[in-house]
């Protein structure tokens, strides 16, 4: 497969603010791509663009990625600035736990908001940009769970499973315009993520043995970009649940029944 250069490459990064997209956006910059880098918090983007290995390639928008106005600026900015965007990743996301049960409509529509119609409108909007693009790709960083779910972050799966059907569907799509899309699955991750969840209620989930950096993710994800690999699943541990539940479906229900919840 084609190898795509970073040096001069026109990024959008979502979810920049801390955890896997601030190392992204990092890395990506001290590779000589351009970046436009997003989150709400305002400071920790003016922090990123100071830790940044060249500050002059990163432009920092703030704003809520599930808002519609904010995306079309990303879009129109990467036209403007960049002259084009050949990168769009789509990171930031959210979780919540808790039965499914103890759960509510709001808890749900917000989980999707956010980690499935947000990035989704997001590459709506950017495919005509991505089109002119040189090599272009979207990779959105998923997780594990988009390929095997657990019980207590049921929004939360869902929202993957969406992103992974979705990116499937439109890899078929794009292949004739020679855009990649990249699907990136990580297992357990040292960020802010736990920390950030929107709610905890009922039931907690099994707490994830061992974690990856972001620094880690962030530099599998941007390997793939750089190769085009379409699917990535980064942990062993991940890898064998993948295969557990392919190849035995019965036992991979019992397992995660019987050892998903935090005891
Ligand atoms: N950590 C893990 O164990 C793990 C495992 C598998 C997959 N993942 C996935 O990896 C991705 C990155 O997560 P992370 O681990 O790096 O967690 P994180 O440190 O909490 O980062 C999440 C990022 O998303 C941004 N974000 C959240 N809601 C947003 C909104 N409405 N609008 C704009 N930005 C928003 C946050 O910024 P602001 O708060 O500043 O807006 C932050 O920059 C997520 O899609 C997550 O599902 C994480």
């Amino acid at each position: 497969m084609a190898r795509r250069q970073l040096r001069d490459l026109r990024a959008i990064v979502t979810g920049a603010s801390s955890g896997i997209g601030r190392e992204l956006t990092l890395q990506l910059i001290a590779a000589g791509a351009k970046v436009i880098a997003t989150a709400r918090r305002e400071d920790r983007l003016q922090d990123l663009a100071s830790a940044a290995a060249a500050p002059e390639r990163l432009i920092v928008i703030a704003g809520d990625v599930c808002d519609a106005e904010l995306r079309t600026q990303l879009v129109q900015t990467a036209a403007e600035k960049f002259g084009g965007l050949d990168l769009l990743i789509n990171n930031a996301g959210i979780g919540a736990l808790g039965p499914f049960a103890d759960g509510s409509p709001e808890r749900l529509r917000k989980v999707m908001e956010v980690n499935f119609f947000a990035p989704v409108e997001l590459t709506r909007e950017a495919l005509p940009l991505l089109r002119q693009g040189n090599q272009p790709a979207i990779c959105n960083v998923s997780s594990i769970l988009a390929h095997r779910a657990v019980p207590a972050k049921s929004e939360y799966c869902a929202s993957k499973f969406a992103i992974h059907g979705f990116s499937d569907a439109l890899r078929a799509e794009l292949t004739s315009d020679g855009i990649d899309v990249i699907l990136v699955s990580p297992s357990t991750t040292e960020s802010e993520f736990s920390s950030a969840v929107i709610e905890k209620s009922g039931r907690q989930p099994a707490k994830g043995k061992g974690a990856m950096t972001s620094a880690a993710v962030a530099r599998a994800a941007i390997k793939a970009v750089q190769t085009g690999k379409h699917e990535v699943i980064l942990s062993l541990g991940g890898k064998g649940l993948v295969w557990l539940d392919r190849l035995a479906p019965t036992l991979s229900d019992w397992l995660v029944a019987r050892f998903g919840f935090d005891r």
